[in-house]
């Protein structure tokens, strides 16, 4: 994987049909998406519950862009290894699901994976100062973690400018993570942010079938942004 901070935009499967993985990722990438966002939740970090690394696995090959693993989990550690083999590109964790952090980074990246580190709305930029040489991106988290469909927390574009500061000439990616529409990813993409993780914001209105409504979508959230 290459660095660039061109806009990216990654549709979440959170948002598409449960019973049809493999033709809503072949049908979001046809439509023109950058990266396939996965959010593994375990119903102890955050209050829903997902799938786990074989449904990762089972879908990996649906995937010709980059397979984004967010890991709302915890203890993460144990996991990580998992979804490495199930062919994830970017392992993301969140800050306040354990204390090792760092610990955390090195894993991910030994494991042939990119570091991801999420903040949660309420944890400050400022907590992962000592992190930024060893992460390849930093999700903000503009709602708070469990559920598609959220109103987007207009607090956290401070915190992206902040971040955009702070990461300076690092190739460090920043991802937006909830409640990303036409409307608020104009903000986000200003404040510095480069990947827009959008679930109903993409797959709101379409299906396999109609799937040009995820490529309309998916267009206006790019025009919106002016990229
Ligand atoms: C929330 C997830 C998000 C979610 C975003 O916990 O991490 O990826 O799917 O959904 P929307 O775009 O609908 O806010
Ligand atoms: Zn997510």
């Amino acid at each position: 994987m290459d660095f660039d901070r061109a806009v990216k935009i990654a549709p979440s499967i959170l948002s598409a049909d449960f019973a049809d993985f493999g033709k809503e990722i072949e049908a979001v990438e046809a439509q023109g998406c950058d990266w396939v966002h996965v959010d593994i939740m375990d119903g102890h970090f955050v209050p829903n519950l997902t799938f786990g690394p074989a449904l990762c696995a089972a879908i990996r090959k649906h995937i010709k862009t980059v397979m984004d693993v967010h890991l709302m989990i915890s203890p993460a550690d144990a996991y990580i290894q998992a979804y490495a083999n199930a062919g994830a590109d970017v392992i993301t964790t969140h800050i306040e699901a354990g204390p090792h952090s760092h610990r955390t980074m090195q894993a991910i990246r030994s494991a042939g994976c990119k570091a991801g580190i999420a903040l949660n709305p309420a944890t400050p930029a400022a907590s992962i100062e000592y992190l930024l040489d060893m992460v390849d991106l930093v999700c903000v988290m503009t709602v708070n973690p469990g559920f598609g469909g959220q109103k987007f927390i207009h607090s956290q574009i401070e915190k992206v400018r902040n971040l955009r500061a702070m990461i300076g000439d690092r190739p460090i990616h920043i991802e937006i993570d909830g409640g990303v529409t036409p409307e608020t990813a104009p903000l986000v993409v200003a404040a510095g942010a480069d990947v827009l993780v959008a679930g109903s914001g993409v797959f709101k209105g379409g299906s396999v079938e109609n799937s040009a409504v995820y490529g309309n979508n998916i267009s206006a959230i790019r025009a919106a942004a002016g990229v």
